[in-house]
């Protein structure tokens, strides 16, 4: 029998193989989300996040240090508020001496070619955990977009070098645009959380911060009135477009690995980069079977980003960034 087509001529040794790859993940890919906590010299780890801490400001600089060194040349910021800094409105959030602010500056200071984004989002700093302000019982869409604005153009003025809304509230890229122009700062960019679902997967994140949504009887549990819903991929793509017509820079598909059809979707609609977000729940899944001896950590960790890469990411936010990066420059 002569079989003429045979896909397994170009997988005959690892040098074809090479010669034939199509996506390579390097470290210019990876952005690590990054828990801040107020004190000196302390962590403390995340039990549904092995491998994860969160870190005083001191702690989080060298951590930093370490990321750059290893080539990852961007952090996602994430602050535990203290409760008694916690209000509806999130005033907190703008506070130029905020734990925030300071944490922009620190970074800045010491690692100034790390890309720093912080969320900006009411959540960590709402009583009610919400990523907007609740009126009537409702999460309202017009105040909450005045305090996002008045956190962008404060983490802006911290030294913040790209913006990451990660509210799904109506308006906002343009709202925070606005507010970014008239302050002066036309440079900082914003990548803007565009095809955000409720998901499940955030639970880890939510225990990281305390900042889920709270038990209150008439405040709505979930975060379903402004999140997305996961039946649904052509409301991806118009949330999308409209961000980019707001003058996003950059677009977020989150979660990732269950999202990649969104993301493919989505890669051949627009031109902006596109960044993904491997988020808590799928790292904790990875680390869950890893610790029962069921996958291979190393090997997991590279085919999964790997994956979301070729699905047509540009940047993938990873909580596996630091073990990424070593594991690339091996
Ligand atoms: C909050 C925010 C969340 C995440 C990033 N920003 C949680 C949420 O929307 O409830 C989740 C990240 C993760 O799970 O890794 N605005």
């Amino acid at each position: 029998m002569i079989i003429y087509s045979r896909n397994r001529r170009l997988r005959t040794n690892a040098s074809i193989r090479a010669l034939v790859q199509q996506t390579v993940l390097t470290t210019n890919d990876l952005v690590m989300p990054i828990f801040v906590m107020e004190g000196e010299n302390k962590q403390e780890p995340i039990p549904s996040m092995p491998g994860i801490f969160r870190r005083t400001l001191d702690l989080t600089v060298k951590e930093c240090h370490e990321l750059y060194k290893l080539g990852v040349k961007g952090v996602n910021l994430y602050m535990k508020v203290s409760e008694n800094l916690k209000d509806n409105k999130g005033t907190e959030s703008w506070n130029e001496n905020g734990l925030m602010q300071n944490t922009i500056k620190a970074i800045k200071d010491a690692v100034p070619g790390m890309v720093v984004m912080p969320d900006v989002a009411l959540d960590p700093y709402s009583i009610y955990g919400h990523d907007g302000i609740i009126a009537n019982g409702k999460i309202d869409n017009d105040s909450t977009l005045e305090a996002l604005v008045k956190m962008s153009v404060s983490l802006a003025a911290a030294g913040a070098d790209i913006l990451a809304p990660s509210d799904m509230m109506d308006g906002r890229v343009t709202a925070i645009r606005n507010g970014l122009e008239e302050g002066g700062f036309t440079d900082v960019g914003i990548l803007s959380y565009a095809a955000k679902y409720a998901s499940s997967f955030y639970g880890p994140f939510r225990s990281a911060l305390d900042s889920a949504p709270k038990e209150n009887t008439d405040i709505p549990k979930d975060k379903k009135t402004y999140q997305m819903d996961f039946h649904n991929s052509r409301e991806a793509m118009d949330e999308v477009l409209k961000d980019v017509a707001e003058g996003a820079d950059i677009i977020m598909i989150k979660p990732g690995m269950p999202y990649l059809d969104i993301v493919a979707k989505v890669r051949e609609s627009i031109d902006l980069p596109i960044a993904v977000y491997n988020v808590s729940g799928e790292y904790a899944m990875l680390k869950a079977a890893v610790q029962n001896g069921w996958l291979d950590n190393d090997q997991a960790i590279i085919e999964s980003l790997t994956c979301i890469k070729r699905a047509g990411a540009d940047m993938i936010f990873t909580y596996a960034a630091k073990e990424a990066a070593i594991l690339l420059n091996q």
